[in-house]
């Protein structure tokens, strides 16, 4: 059975081809982080308009890479995408994101679906990403807590099973990713900001300035980044004060090794935060395994104190490969493969083979198992 992915939801594009026997077949991304630097974030209009671009070619490209499969209909020509090249189904990201980004995909998937004779699956993108670590060779079983942590959302999720999840903790405020752009911005780093800020962190001093660990002082699993970006603020103002209060000569190699102190002093503690919460999750729930995805989950340090926590508490850690924690189209064909059925797809397919619904918002709770 084999599953073509399709992903749109915000500023990647990604395309994927999952086979039951095989595993990844091919997948190919296209990032636009480039188109969007110059506005400091994402432009939802841009990125619709860049996803039209990029999605035939990439699917091409995944066909290409697909060995043993039937590209001859399918990329021969502009016009050859009559014939089906042994798709069985094609999955989509059907929320939540950008409205406008997600209906590009989604359209296009019923598209292709329809004249490959296949049917469309919509999915929910952070189910995705809570399935991207079973790519993996040392696959997650269930049940098992899942850290969700991407520009968007963070949370704390049990997932017992395919469609079976329990949301325990979510951000209350700002997403972790989020968090790392807007903290990125004011230190005056490029979009995306986050591994920018990582990487300014690994020459920053740990010992300089303490940030405050968020709503870990009282009983409960909920996150709140917003205030370390105040802290983070505030801490550049009173030091750039107070540098050029003294008529500090250090000039620009000073303020250079103050933003970087700062970017250490957040990545720490958003860090240190969601190693104390995940430990109390463990413990809480009595899981073993614990998995952590989503763009903040290609954060090196989180992964190496997560790892270490996990070791503490005798638990398993796993992780998608790093390329797999940001937007990409292979969790979107996985994510299709445990969901789709052979005996429902013609169900399915003749349902509502010409409408399409996207969800800009829906809840990771709000999903069924197959
Ligand atoms: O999952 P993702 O690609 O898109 C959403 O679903 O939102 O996550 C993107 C987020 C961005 O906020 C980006 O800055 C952050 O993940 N990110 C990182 C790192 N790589 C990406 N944050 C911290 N450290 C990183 N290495
Ligand atoms: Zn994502």
């Amino acid at each position: 059975m084999r599953i073509l992915g399709i992903e749109s939801s915000c500023d990647e594009t990604g395309v994927a081809i999952h086979d039951s026997e095989g595993g990844l077949i091919a997948h190919a991304l296209h990032s636009q982080a480039s188109l969007h630097n110059e506005y400091g974030g994402v432009v939802p209009e841009i990125a619709s308009r860049d996803h039209i671009r990029r999605l035939l070619p990439l699917v091409r490209a995944a066909l290409r890479q697909a060995k043993g499969i039937d590209t001859q209909g399918a990329e021969g020509s502009d016009e050859g995408y009559g014939a089906n090249p042994g798709i069985d189904a094609i999955a989509y990201t059907a929320g939540p994101g950008l409205a406008g980004a997600l209906l590009v995909g989604a359209c296009f998937a019923k598209s292709l679906a329809f004249a490959w004779g296949a049917p469309a699956l919509g999915i929910h993108h952070l189910e995705g990403h809570l399935l991207a670590p079973m790519l993996e060779e040392d696959a997650p079983r269930f049940p098992f807590l899942a850290l969700l942590v991407s520009g968007g959302h963070s949370q704390l999720v049990e997932a017992k099973g395919v469609g079976e999840y329990r949301v325990l903790g979510e951000s209350l405020d700002d997403a972790a990713g989020e968090a790392f752009d807007k903290v990125a911005t004011l230190l005056g780093l490029p979009y995306p900001g986050g591994p920018a800020l990582a990487r300014l962190a690994q020459a920053g001093d740990p010992h300089r300035f303490r940030f405050p660990r968020p709503m870990t002082d009282r009983p409960g699993l909920d996150f709140s980044f917003s205030g370390l970006k105040t802290c983070a603020l505030d801490t550049l103002r009173k030091e750039r004060r107070s540098r050029s209060g003294q008529g500090s000569d250090e000039g620009n190699g000073g303020d250079e090794a103050l933003r970087a102190d700062i970017a250490r002093a957040f990545e720490d503690a958003v860090v240190d935060t969601m190693v104390i919460k995940c430990r109390r999750a463990l413990r809480e729930s009595g899981l073993s395994n614990l998995i952590v995805s989503g763009g903040v989950g290609a954060n090196l340090r989180l992964r190496a104190a997560l790892e270490e926590m996990a070791r503490q508490e005798n638990a398993e850690l796993h992780c998608p490969r790093i390329e797999f924690c940001t937007d990409n189209g292979a969790m979107i064909a996985y994510a299709g493969s445990r969901r789709f059925s052979p005996d429902s797809a013609s169900e399915k397919a003749s349902g509502d083979a010409h409408s399409f619904g996207i969800r800009v918002r829906w809840r990771l709770e709000d999903l069924l198992p197959p």
